[in-house]
């Protein structure tokens, strides 16, 4: 009985998030300490196109049939059967399981689809390109987002740094000169989809004031692409210090995310911001590798549910 079975990693985003959506860069990292993971196991004596899924971590025991036909599990399965020219899938259990927590900026939804679209297109004999997934990725964020930049499910299908601007292509990262990065979780969901929405109200009330502090986001992210290709981001830290400001002034940041940003300065990172779509989430700190223990156990110790430690650039590790 052939049992399939792919996963994908989470995200950061190192800086230009929000600002991207309206057609600034961002650059973002894979993160292999946290992923999802998902197996598939045909079931022949079940009628065809009849799927089970089995997903503890969002506390979904459900047929396809039963699921809305915009769930994002549903949507996902209906994309993937479409790229791959198909009218019906096989009868089969999809069973997802995902380390990364959700709603808190690690890119949970995309790491999902991405890793569901893998292992059904492979269990069908038909495993999709990047371009692919990516493209069905992107659709399904829309479904969890509304308005998204694609920057996750970009970084995410394609598992290498990215320097990423919307609707053109994408560009890898190369980064000369290693750090580490301390991820802490403030511990509080937060939705995407929310954050986006609410920038996207305070922008059309004032469309200056939001246009200028993109265009401040948009040069930091150029510098920072930069700096990574040819110096040493460790050098130039307080550029992502920087970036929680205007963070900040775009009225996506939280009294508990400022905090752990300067208990991180504090405890000897070099520059440190939220990542992702902030009011809660994951803050991220560039520390010198010596530092990264002690920066962490300070996050924890000033109320950080979980901290993750990554060397940039990333080891493939999933
Ligand atoms: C979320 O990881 C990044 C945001 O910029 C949203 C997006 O780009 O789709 C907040």
């Amino acid at each position: 009985m052939p049992v399939i079975t792919s996963s994908a990693p989470g995200k950061i985003i190192l800086c230009g998030e929000h600002a991207v959506v309206y057609g600034a860069p961002a650059i973002a990292l894979p993160v292999f300490q946290v992923s999802t993971k998902t197996t598939i196991l045909a079931r022949p004596f079940a009628l065809a196109g009849s799927i089970r899924f089995v997903a503890p971590c969002i506390d979904l025991y459900s047929d396809l049939d039963a699921l809305l036909e915009n769930h994002p599990l549903r949507a996902t399965s209906t994309l993937v059967m479409q790229e791959m020219g198909f009218s019906r899938l096989q009868a089969c259990e999809i069973r997802i399981h995902t380390s990364i927590p959700i709603a808190a900026g690690l890119g949970s939804s995309a790491s999902v689809t991405v890793s569901l679209a893998r292992a059904l297109s492979a269990f069908h004999g038909h495993p999709l390109s990047d371009e692919a997934v990516n493209r069905v990725a992107f659709e399904i964020e829309k479904l969890h987002h509304g308005t998204p930049s694609g920057i996750d499910n970009t970084v995410i299908t394609y598992r290498v740094p990215v320097y990423f601007i919307k609707s053109l292509p994408i560009e890898h990262l190369t980064i000369r000169n290693p750090f580490s990065l301390v991820i802490a979780d403030s511990g509080t969901a937060s939705l995407t989809a929310k954050t986006v929405a609410g920038v996207r109200e305070r922008w059309l009330s004032d469309k200056d004031r939001y246009e200028t502090i993109f265009a401040n986001i948009s040069n930091l992210s150029r510098e920072v692409k930069r700096i990574l290709e040819e110096d040493d981001l460790t050098r130039n830290a307080a550029l992502l210090t920087r970036n929680h400001e205007l963070l900040k002034d775009l009225g996506v940041s939280t009294p508990a995310l400022d905090d752990l940003v300067n208990y991180a300065l504090e405890a000897g990172a070099l520059g440190a911001k939220l990542s992702g779509g902030g009011g809660g989430g994951n803050i991220i700190a560039l520390v010198n590798g010596s530092q990264a223990e002690s920066v962490a156990r300070a996050l924890e110790q000033h109320g950080a549910a979980r901290t993750i430690i990554t060397a940039i650039p990333p080891a493939q590790g999933i």
